[in-house]
């Protein structure tokens, strides 16, 4: 274990100790013939190295280049205060061994792509990209988002399920499915595993799952994905409040878990250091509400169509969480309930979030079999191969209601990303298929 502090425990006692450690060359500088600085890189953090004198001239360490890999031993030492190292210590280094040496010249890891290179070059390299500071730091912050909203969960006894993946049934509607054979018949991937979560609740209660969904959206935009990170959960028994309050308490936790947590913290201070956790209650804002928002300022007519190309401009202006809420039957899923007090309306929720606009979409669900039935009729659904689905309807049925979150949207929106491209692993989006 690298820089941590605390994993090092014995190492802040300065020259008790003598340790190997093996990690990448994250940066290196060399000053004159017999003195070197290399900063190895390891994943739990980084150590800055000393290289001195005959240990400067062993395996040609003078040559050495950026990403190769070594085993250090040596004695580590404090760094005194104003010399920069990172996490205060230095090892000097006494004896050292080759792992794999990287290329030099032109094939030399920091001649293949810098900050400015095309954003193809560094879609093409990204599996060298997330090396890199930025790029491993979101990839570290993810991870610990992930564990998060696991843990949440887990609080509130919620269970975890493991979805399929690949399906023969649409939920988000059928222009967005990317179809496949499978064995000589017609499957898609799926884009989202919410009837599948709403047939565990009779049998494990509320459950939630992290998986990933897939849309062919063909839209080349900045939160569009087409693969990304899902995480649904499904409540049984509910009502439309509380499932504005389940959501609310989640991403609420989740943010307080991050920042309790001291990796969390610190990459969270170095990626956005104008953070600030929302204030709660949310805002809350049926769907008639922020059409008349967005008409009073001239900036739509609903008339016009597509209003939510907008939604991010009034969420930017209003600038804090909003709860967009009962959205007209038209323009949602199938499986939406309606509002008692109006049947064109929906008990359904996007949040909307500053500088990202949707990071979750949710809903209460249809609840009785013949509504689910005419809602298949409405949307033109061939009802056969939802059987299992119907059959929740049939088999004691109840209120419920669930949402699912975009993890790269919410790491976005935590990190003050550009793009969600940046926040998954390796990106998928139309005309991107690799690494
Ligand atoms: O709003 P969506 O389409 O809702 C559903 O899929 C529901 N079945 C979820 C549920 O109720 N269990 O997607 C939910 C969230 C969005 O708010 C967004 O954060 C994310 O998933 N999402 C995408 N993220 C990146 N790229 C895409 N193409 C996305 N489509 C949806
Ligand atoms: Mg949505």
């Amino acid at each position: 274990k690298l820089v941590n502090d605390e994993s090092l425990g014995v190492a802040t006692k300065p020259n008790l100790i003598y340790i190997p450690i093996s990690g990448w060359v994250h940066n290196l500088r060399v000053q004159g013939k017999d003195m070197m600085f290399l900063v190895l890189r390891d994943g739990t953090g980084h150590l800055q190295c000393l290289l001195k004198g005959r240990v400067c001239h062993t395996y040609d360490a003078l040559t050495l280049t950026r990403e190769s890999t070594v085993k250090v031993y040596g004695m580590l030492n404090e760094v005194p205060e104003g010399k920069k190292a990172p996490g205060g210590h230095e090892l000097v280094v006494d004896y050292w061994e080759l792992i794999g040496r990287a290329p030099s010249g032109e094939e030399n890891y920091e001649n293949q792509f810098n900050e400015e290179s095309n954003p193809e070059v560094l879609y093409n390299l990204r599996h060298l990209v997330i090396r890199g500071d930025r790029a491993s730091s979101i990839l570290k912050m993810r991870s610990i988002i992930i564990k998060a909203f696991r843990s949440h969960f887990e609080s509130k006894q919620v269970t975890e399920i493991t979805p399929p993946l690949m399906v023969q049934t649409q939920v988000e509607g059928g222009a967005t499915l990317f179809g496949f054979k499978y064995y000589g018949e017609e499957a898609y991937l799926t884009q989202s595993s919410q009837l599948y979560l709403e047939t565990t609740l009779p049998s494990v209660g509320d459950s939630f799952c992290i998986a990933e969904s897939f849309r062919a959206e063909n839209s080349h935009t900045r939160r569009h994905l087409s693969q990304f990170s899902h995480c649904e959960a499904e409540y049984a028994f509910i009502e439309f409040d509380d499932l504005l309050q389940n959501i609310e308490d989640m991403i609420c936790g989740v943010v307080e878990a991050v920042m309790n947590d001291p990796i969390g913290s610190q990459l969270l201070k170095e990626l956005n250091p104008d953070f600030k956790p929302p204030s709660r209650p949310f805002k809350r804002m049926p769907y008639t509400e922020a059409i008349a928002w967005l008409n009073e300022r001239n900036i739509i007519n609903e008339k016009t169509g597509q209003p939510f190309a907008f939604e991010r401009r009034m969420t930017d202006t209003i600038n804090e969480p909003i709860f967009l809420c009962k959205f007209p039957v038209e323009i949602k899923s199938f499986y939406m309930k309606r509002c008692a007090d109006d049947r064109r309306l929906t008990e359904s929720v996007d949040v909307l979030m500053p500088g990202v606009g949707e990071i979750v979409g949710g809903s209460m669900r249809i609840s009785d079999y013949q509504e689910l039935m005419d809602a298949y009729k409405r949307e033109g659904i061939d009802a056969a191969p939802y059987y299992w689905f119907t059959d929740q309807r049939k088999y004691g049925t109840c209120e419920h209601g669930g949402f699912g979150l975009g993890i790269e949207r919410f790491v976005a929106w935590l990190l003050n990303c550009y793009t969600v491209r940046e926040t998954c692993w390796y990106p998928r989006f139309p005309g991107r298929c690799q690494p």
